[in-house]
């Protein structure tokens, strides 16, 4: 533990699992106190074991305006000026695009791309209390290259990535800067573990054919990309990081 962000506060949306939980849990190493946003109450309470008073859980879906205002009150009433936002929430299911089902593509435009608006929406007064902030977006290589019975996913990380270039511009004056974080894919995350067996069956053999496990290396570390995140939030004043295209170094691409 150290204490370099001893007095910094953090959001983070998706905390319960994955890279957001890895990411909880080195703020509050390096002394932050951070706010966890997650839809499902059990793991969000199990994610946050052991961790004390330096985290709250913000129960909300990120898709939904009124749960967001409520989450970042709750965080303002709690642990007062925001430093940091991380807008990792995140989720998305194969389906080649003649297939995808309406309730699907409205539940993947909320929590990739609606829900990161409302949450720097919400986090923008918080975050002038504190004289500024960093927001940290994370987006997918998805968003550049294609990904066969992902395009909707991509789509939303590349409309992701163009709103969190765009802010810059607009809260410069409010010391408040956005970054994009573009990610391979990650060892022991959770976006497609919960998929059906025939869908995740049909995904590995269309993704092996089409040569994208080859062409993207090894998944990458939670570890080393969570330390990455933490590291954008504390880039010097005078550096704006605008867009992070990250991999493994070993990976072997
Ligand atoms: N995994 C990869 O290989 C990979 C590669 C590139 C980019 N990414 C991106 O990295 C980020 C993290 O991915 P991951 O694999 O670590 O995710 P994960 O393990 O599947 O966790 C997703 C988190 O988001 C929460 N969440 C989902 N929908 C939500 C909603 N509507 N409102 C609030 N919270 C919601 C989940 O909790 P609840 O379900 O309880 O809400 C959970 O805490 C995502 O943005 C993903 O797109 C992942």
């Amino acid at each position: 533990m150290n204490s370099e962000l001893k007095g910094k506060t953090a959001v983070v949306t998706g905390g319960s699992s994955g890279l957001g939980a890895a990411v909880v849990r080195t703020l509050v190493d390096r002394g932050a106190r951070v706010g966890v946003i997650a839809r499902n109450p059990a793991r969000l309470k199990a994610s946050l074991a052991g961790l004390g008073d330096a985290v709250i859980g913000l129960h909300a879906d990120i898709g939904d305006p009124r749960q967001v205002a409520d989450a970042f009150a709750e965080f303002g009433s709690t642990f007062g000026p925001l430093n940091f936002l991380v807008n990792n929430a995140g989720a998305g299911l194969y389906y080649p695009v003649d297939r995808l089902p309406d309730d699907e593509i409205s539940a993947e435009v909320a929590v990739n791309f609606v829900g990161h608006i409302l949450c720097v929406r919400s986090a923008i007064p918080l975050m002038r209390r504190a004289g500024g902030g960093v927001i940290v977006n994370v987006s997918s290589e998805s968003s550049q290259q294609p990904v066969h019975g992902l395009a909707l996913y991509g789509a939303c990380k590349a409309a992701l990535e163009a709103f969190s270039l765009a802010i810059n511009q607009e809260l410069r004056a409010d010391r408040i800067k956005s970054t994009v974080l573009r990610l391979g894919r990650m060892k022991d995350a959770g976006f497609s573990k919960g998929w059906p067996t025939d869908m995740r069956a049909e995904a590995v053999e269309r993704w092996q054919q089409g040569g994208r496990f080859a062409s993207d290396g090894e998944p990458m570390d939670l570890d080393f990309v969570a330390k990455t995140l933490v590291g954008l939030l504390t880039v010097p004043p005078a550096a704006q990081m605008r867009v992070v295209d990250l991999r493994e170094f070993d990976a072997g691409v």
